[in-house]
């Protein structure tokens, strides 16, 4: 039996990067998925990647409450439930000391991780069947950070507060709630990312993170997604309230 047969997925930025491996991952493993992201061109290719029998979309912002109100209705008519919740849109704001970072873009950031996992859980929880699994994508800087991404860093570690709240609200019902901190992830948001740290072009920006990683290497989109499928599937079953670092050691 695959190990999230018959269950049903919302996977908020499902379009691209992590959330799109992570969609694979669960259809992979027997799971149907609603994507809900922005990008509709992207959306429209993953689900007919996917297969339009279990896979589906909603172009939400997760920051308007009621287009996710809208998304999660979504789910409800047309697979009839829910299990998973995976909170993985981001974005990553500009890089600049905090005594010159734009307050409009400190504001966005934090509108996108924090109110949008706020929304996602606040509207979501009610109809998560018990018994269900919650996952907040956060980062290694939800558990350290560096100079320059007070927005980002910020953010991702108020995902963590979101989590340990949740976490207690919700083992009543067995419902169980983490985040999973992936270091960096060979995706087109972190190579924008290393290129504006660093300013160096892609392959030698590349070089500069790699130098900070104990592993040594950037991650595959595909590993992130294996963890979230642990946290998402019973070989988790006692694991609630966990951060889960799935960054090569970048933490320690
Ligand atoms: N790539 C990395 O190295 C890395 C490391 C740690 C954490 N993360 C986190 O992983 C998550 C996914 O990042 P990724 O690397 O796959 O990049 P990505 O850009 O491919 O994914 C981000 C997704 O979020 C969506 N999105 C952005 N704003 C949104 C909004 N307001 N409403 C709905 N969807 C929105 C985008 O459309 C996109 O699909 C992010 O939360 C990011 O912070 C990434």
């Amino acid at each position: 039996m695959a190990r999230l047969d018959s269950k049903v997925a919302l996977i908020t930025g499902g379009e691209s990067g992590i959330g799109l491996a992570c969609a694979r991952l669960f259809v992979a493993e027997g799971a149907s998925v609603h994507l809900a992201g922005l990008a509709r061109g992207g959306l429209e290719a993953a689900v007919a990647e996917l297969g339009p029998d279990v896979a589906d979309f909603s172009v939400t912002d997760v920051t308007v409450e009621e287009q996710v109100v809208a998304a999660l209705r979504q789910v409800a008519s047309r697979f009839g439930g829910l299990d998973i919740l995976f909170s993985n849109a981001g974005i990553s704001g500009d890089i600049a000391p905090i005594t010159d970072y734009p307050a409009d873009v400190f504001r966005r950031v934090l509108d996108v991780h924090v109110l949008g996992a706020f929304f996602l859980l606040k509207h979501g929880l009610p109809g998560l069947r018990d018994g269900g699994s919650v996952i907040i994508n956060s980062s290694v800087v939800g558990l350290t950070s560096d100079p320059g991404i007070c927005a980002y860093a910020t953010a991702k570690h108020a995902q963590v507060g979101l989590m340990r709240t949740a976490a207690k609200e919700m083992a009543g019902r067995g419902i169980r709630v983490n985040t999973v901190h992936p270091g960096p992830t060979d995706t087109d948001f972190q190579r924008d990312i290393e290129v504006s740290a660093t300013g160096a072009p892609p392959d030698v920006a590349a070089r500069i993170f790699e130098a900070r990683i104990p592993l040594a290497r950037h991650a595959c989109p595909e590993e992130i997604a294996r963890s979230v499928l642990y946290l998402a599937s019973s070989d988790s079953s006692f694991v609630t309230g966990a951060a889960l670092a799935v960054d090569g050691g970048m933490h320690i």
